[in-house]
C-alpha cells in the first residue's frame, strides 16, 4: 500500500499546568493513519483531545512521545507544511483586512506570485460563497463568514491535504452543507481531507473513516462502514387510531411507545416481535402507517465507545 499522507504512531502529549504543575495527559497513545483519497473524520468529545493532535501535526506544539509523519516526512516539516491547507480551530483573522487581503496573504505567504495569488483568491473566496462580502472589512464579518475566510485561506495554495479543525463550527444548516459539500468535492478534485468535529451526521454522510478519541486515547478507528453494527437495533411502529387501551397493552408486553401528533410510535426491539405488535394493533382497530427498521447510527456508537464506556 502507497505510503500514508498522515501518519501517527503512539502519540503522547502532557501539559504541566498551573502552580503544581499537574499533569494533564491530553493524548495518550494514540495511533492512526490517513491515506491519499481519504475523507477522515476525528472525532470526540469536547477535550478529547483532537486539537492538540492537529496542533502537533501541524508543528505547532511538540509531542511529550511518539511519532507522525506528513507525506512520509517525520513533523516539523517545512516541506510537508507547504503541501497543506490548514484551518485551526477558531480561526484568527486580522480584523482589520478584508477576506480578498487575508486570503491573498496567505497565498502570498505560502509561495504563490502576485497575480496567481490574486486569481487563486478571487476562486476561492467564491468557492466558500463570500465573494459578495470579499471587501468589508473582516472585523464586521459574522461568524460563519470568518469561517468562510479561514476556509479559503486554507485552501488558496491548492493544498493536497486538508486538515481542518472544526470546519462546520459556527456554521448554520444550510452553510454547513454547502461545506459538506465542498469537501466532498475538494476530494473528487484529487484532495485528502481530515477533519475534526462533533457533528456526527455530517461525519456519517461525509467519512470513509474515522478514529474517535475519548480522554485523550483513541477507542474506536477504521472504516464508517465496517463500525457501525449492522444488525437492526429497533423497529420503530407508526401507528393511527390507537387509543389508550392498545398503548397499555403494548407496554405490558415491553414496548414502550410516545405519542407524535396522532400517531402512535410504538419502539419494538427483536425483529420476531414485530409481527405480533402488528396484529395487536389491527386487531385493537388502529392503523398501521409506518414500519421503520432502524440500524445503529454514528450517534450511537459514539455514545456507546465515547460516553457511555467512560462513566
Ligand atoms: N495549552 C494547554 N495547557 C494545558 N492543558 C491543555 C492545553 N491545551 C489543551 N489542554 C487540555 O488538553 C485536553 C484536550 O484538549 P483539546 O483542545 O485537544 O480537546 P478537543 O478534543 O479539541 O476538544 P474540543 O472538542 O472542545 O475542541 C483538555 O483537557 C484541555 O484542557
Ligand atoms: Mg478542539
Amino acid at each position: 500500500m502507497a505510503e500514508p499522507l498522515i501518519r501517527v504512531q503512539h502519540l503522547n502529549k502532557t501539559f504541566r499546568i498551573g502552580f503544581t504543575r499537574r499533569r494533564v495527559e491530553a493524548v495518550r497513545d494514540v495511533s492512526f493513519e490517513v491515506h491519499a483519497g481519504d475523507i477522515f473524520g476525528f472525532l470526540g468529545p469536547n477535550g478529547a483531545g483532537k486539537t492538540t493532535t492537529i496542533k502537533i501535526l501541524t508543528g505547532l506544539i511538540r509531542a511529550s512521545s511518539g511519532s507522525a509523519s506528513l507525506f512520509g516526512l517525520p513533523i516539523p516539516s517545512a516541506k510537508a507544511m507547504a503541501r497543506i491547507g490548514f484551518l485551526p480551530e477558531n480561526p484568527y483573522v486580522y480584523p482589520y483586512l478584508t477576506p480578498t487581503e487575508f486570503v491573498e496573504m496567505c497565498g502570498r505567504l505560502s509561495g504563490l506570485s502576485g497575480a496567481v495569488a490574486r486569481e487563486r483568491t478571487r476562486t476561492v473566496l467564491e468557492r466558500v460563497g463570500i465573494l459578495y462580502a470579499a471587501d468589508r472589512p473582516v472585523r464586521r464579518l459574522s461568524k460563519g463568514m470568518l469561517q468562510r475566510t479561514g476556509l479559503a485561506a486554507a485552501l488558496v495554495a491548492d493544498p493536497e491535504l486538508l486538515i481542518l479543525d472544526e470546519p462546520m463550527s459556527g456554521l448554520d444548516p444550510v452553510g454547513r452543507k454547502e461545506v459538506r459539500d465542498l469537501i466532498f468535492d475538494e476530494r473528487k478534485q484529487g484532495r485528502t481531507i481530515f477533519f475534526s468535529t462533533h457533528i456526527l451526521s455530517d461525519v456519517e454522510m461525509l467519512c470513509d473513516r474515522v478514529t474517535i478519541l475519548r480522554q485523550g486515547s483513541v477507542v474506536v478507528s477504521g472504516k464508517l462502514g465496517e463500525l457501525l453494527r449492522r444488525e437492526v437495533r429497533r423497529t420503530d411502529v407508526a401507528l393511527s387510531g390507537a387509543d389508550e387501551e392498545l398503548e397499555a397493552a403494548l407496554a405490558e408486553r415491553g414496548h414502550p411507545a410516545f405519542r407524535a401528533g396522532e400517531r402512535l410510535i410504538v419502539g419494538v426491539t427483536g425483529k420476531e416481535q414485530v409481527g405480533a405488535v402488528l396484529a395487536l394493533a389491527l386487531e385493537a382497530g388502529a392503523e398501521v402507517v409506518e414500519v421503520t427498521p432502524r440500524h445503529e447510527t454514528l450517534e450511537d456508537l459514539f455514545v456507546r465507545e465515547a460516553i457511555d464506556a467512560g462513566s
